[in-house]
């Protein structure tokens, strides 16, 4: 095999419940993934060594620092440590060394040169980075005939970063820990969508630290703003602590057919935070108020994620916003789709 073509999907928080930081840092978090058709492209190459090269987005480092590289020496390091047992193994497998013997001689682990085609957006709060690092573990996984099932690519990915394993896995789920603990979910209808996307993106730790300076700001228990503008009075910074089960609502929507009792569920923690530290969004989401059924801010973050109808009215939607906001980009995409797969092998 010589090349491997892979699909990894966006995806947006249908609600995004966060807690206070954990000892390490970390919030809690208690959301519900949704993996959008809106796909990044990840091809790999053999090669002698591991590089990257990137299309779409001539920002982006392609160094070691990109997630994507970060997660094909996690994997290579993986392998070369259990050795070349694992069922479906290739010849470059094999090279580790011997079974459960780490092989530290990096002139014997594989290559690969990957190539990125980028569309999900960057610093979007689509989770793009994480989309590139599944997308690289699953398409290495084939190249160098690894044999890793999907439940070892989770865990890998879960040390790369918190929405890798959500990236894999894609369709919908529950995502609690730090968004790493997934439970798949199931829904009555697939999801419209069209997604309104800044040219500059946000810094999801800045976001995360925005959160916890109005928490600390707002202990008393003010308002919080929730989704499209709208403001939930109570909904606090802190559900882990306030409310056992803060998606359970939205979970029960997502099975009935009713696209209003879902949008009246979704909401974002960290709309208030991402508002505060960019304040165009909120002239953004007045403009936009009365599109859709919902508008939510999409993770940490700026793209902003309109719930349509249905297809038709998403498609109107779209070509509408196009021209009445021309300074932004205007995407359509549809959920739930699968999660980093295959799509083509040579
Ligand atoms: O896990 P990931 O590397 O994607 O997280 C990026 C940053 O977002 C973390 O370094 C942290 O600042 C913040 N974060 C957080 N709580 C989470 C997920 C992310 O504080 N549950």
């Amino acid at each position: 095999m010589q090349e491997v073509r892979v699909l990894a999907p966006a995806k947006v928080n249908l609600a995004l419940r966060v807690g206070p930081p954990r000892p390490d840092g970390f919030h809690p978090l208690e959301t519900v993934f949704e993996a959008l058709d809106l796909f990044d492209e990840i091809i790999v190459r053999s090669a002698d060594e591991l590089s990257l090269s990137i299309e779409g987005a001539p920002g982006l480092p392609a160094d070691s620092s990109n997630l994507a590289m970060r997660a094909a020496y996690a994997l290579r390091e993986r392998v070369g440590r259990v050795g070349g047992g694992a069922p479906g193994a290739g010849d470059s497998v094999r090279r580790f060394g011997g079974a459960d013997r780490p092989s530290r001689d990096s002139s014997q682990l594989p290559g690969a040169h990957m190539t990125i085609r980028k569309r999900i957006p960057v610093a979007g709060g689509m989770a793009g980075g994480s989309a590139d690092a599944a997308g690289a573990l699953v398409a290495l996984n084939e190249l160098w005939g690894c044999g890793l099932g999907a439940d070892e690519l989770m865990a890998l990915g879960a040390q790369l970063g918190s929405d890798v394993p959500f990236s894999l896995l894609g369709s919908l789920a529950l995502g609690r820990g730090r968004g790493e603990e997934l439970t798949p979910l199931r829904c009555a209808a697939m999801h419209s969508w069209v997604l309104v996307v800044s040219d500059e993106g946000l810094s999801t730790p800045a976001v995360f630290r925005e959160f916890d300076r109005l928490a600390g700001a707002t202990q008393s228990g003010p308002e919080v703003g929730g989704p499209g503008g709208q403001t939930h009075v109570g909904a606090s910074p802190c559900p882990a602590r306030a409310e056992p089960d803060p998606t359970a609502g939205l979970r029960q929507a997502l099975i009935g057919p009713d696209l209003a009792s879902l949008a009246e569920h979704m909401i974002n923690d960290l709309q208030p935070a991402a508002l505060s530290l960019r304040p165009d969004l909120a002239a953004t989401l007045g403009h936009i108020a009365d599109c859709g059924v919902a508008r939510i801010l999409s993770g940490s973050g700026p793209t902003i994620a309109i719930l349509a109808a249905d297809a038709a009215s998403a498609d109107s939607l779209a070509a509408r916003l196009a021209a009445s906001l021309p300074e932004l980009t205007i995407l359509r995409a549809d959920g739930p789709a699968a999660g980093a797969h295959v799509a083509g092998v040579r």
